[in-house]
């Protein structure tokens, strides 16, 4: 019988007995990266999808983002997070696994881990995050958490979700928290969660974390912090096309962009092109000739109205569990769940 991984591509590394990573054949993650990149730069519109953030030098940049005095909504998750410890062990039982999208550092997975290690003798971990920076967090995350086992999967969130789907039948509690859903176009935002839908189990929980909708000046300065990390993380995709697809974009050619659409609810982040100028991409079969002052878009980062979050979920087939927001509601936690009958 084959096993999940098999049928998926993908490799097994197992650390030691409470440590092992799933990850798909490198060849097939080039092959997508450089053909990705030629679709979407190869556009009239030209576009760098915000995934490709996040190498190792793009996760450690928007680690330091999180830390920024502009950018609210890590602290303002965490410390909603931290009123939420008394109120989770109600939905956790002594078999639920904690399952989370996008890791990265795992840093407020400690908080939900905590409450874990309270309810449960043994806790599983399932990490998945496109990064490697997954690899050195759970170690990291083991050194503290004595009766946990992790099996991570360094794959894209769609890998991760079908990954999870073809599994085992335990139930899970599947958190995505940091606003990254407000990262997709809305289009893909409403796939994404009938992806999420299907890869739950009836009962399993889905806990979501996202920005609210606040004042332009709040929005546009998170987005452009007066130390320049936001500047520095948006280029850095420049620099990853360069190291892993041998292209020449000149970085010192362009500049970080960003502005609150408030029609569409959203932040939107882009690369300027300082000047005509063109760059060629080898990897993805690629020369792009750009005009100065075109923009290439790297992000889309949307705010939502509570009743929005409903919306969307219920649109989906989930129901709503319970919200918790800050005082100022800046910031949401929703909690959902597969209906048991459907
Ligand atoms: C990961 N994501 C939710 C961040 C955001 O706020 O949209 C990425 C980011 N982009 C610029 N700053 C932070």
């Amino acid at each position: 019988m084959s096993t999940v991984q098999e049928n998926l591509n993908y490799k097994q590394y197992v650390v030691d007995s409470n440590l092992r990573y799933f990850k798909p054949h490198a060849t097939a993650v080039e092959a997508t990266f450089a053909q990705e990149i030629s679709a979407s730069l190869g556009r009239s519109k030209k576009s760098i999808s915000p995934k490709f953030f996040y190498d190792k030098r793009g996760s450690e940049l928007f680690e330091k983002i999180c830390l920024l005095p502009e950018y609210y909504p890590t602290r303002t998750e965490v410390s909603i997070l931290e009123r939420m410890r008394d109120d989770l062990p109600g939905y956790i039982g002594d078999d639920t696994r904690l399952v989370e999208l996008g890791s990265g550092a795992s840093v407020k997975t400690r908080l939900l881990l905590d409450v874990f290690s309270k309810v449960q003798d043994s806790t599983e971990y399932i990490p998945i995050d496109i990064s490697e920076i997954l690899a050195e967090s759970s170690e990291l995350l083991l050194r503290d958490y004595l009766t946990l086992s992790i099996t991570g999967i360094i794959d894209s969130y769609e890998g991760g979700l079908e990954f999870l789907k073809q599994y085992d039948s335990r139930q899970n509690l599947i958190i995505f928290l940091g606003s990254s859903f407000g990262n997709f176009s809305p289009v893909y935002g409403h796939l994404f969660l009938q992806k999420m839908r299907s890869a739950m189990k009836p009962g399993d929980l889905f806990l979501i974390g996202l920005d609210l909708i606040k004042e332009r000046d709040v929005l546009e300065s998170a987005y452009d912090d007066s130390q320049g990390v936001t500047a520095q993380f948006n280029l850095n995709v420049l620099s990853r096309i360069n190291a892993e697809l041998g292209a020449d974009f000149d970085l010192g050619n362009f500049e970080h962009h960003s502005a609150y659409d408030a029609a569409n609810q959203r932040m939107e982040m882009h690369v300027r092109s300082l000047a005509d100028q063109s760059v060629v991409i080898p990897k993805s079969g690629l020369r792009l000739e750009l005009q100065k002052g075109e923009m290439i878009h790297t992000e889309y980062s949307h705010k939502y109205a509570l009743p929005q979050i409903a919306g969307l979920l219920r649109d989906a087939g989930l129901e709503i569990v319970r919200t918790w927001t800050d005082e100022k509601e800046l910031f949401s936690l929703t909690l959902a769940r597969r209906p048991v009958r459907t």
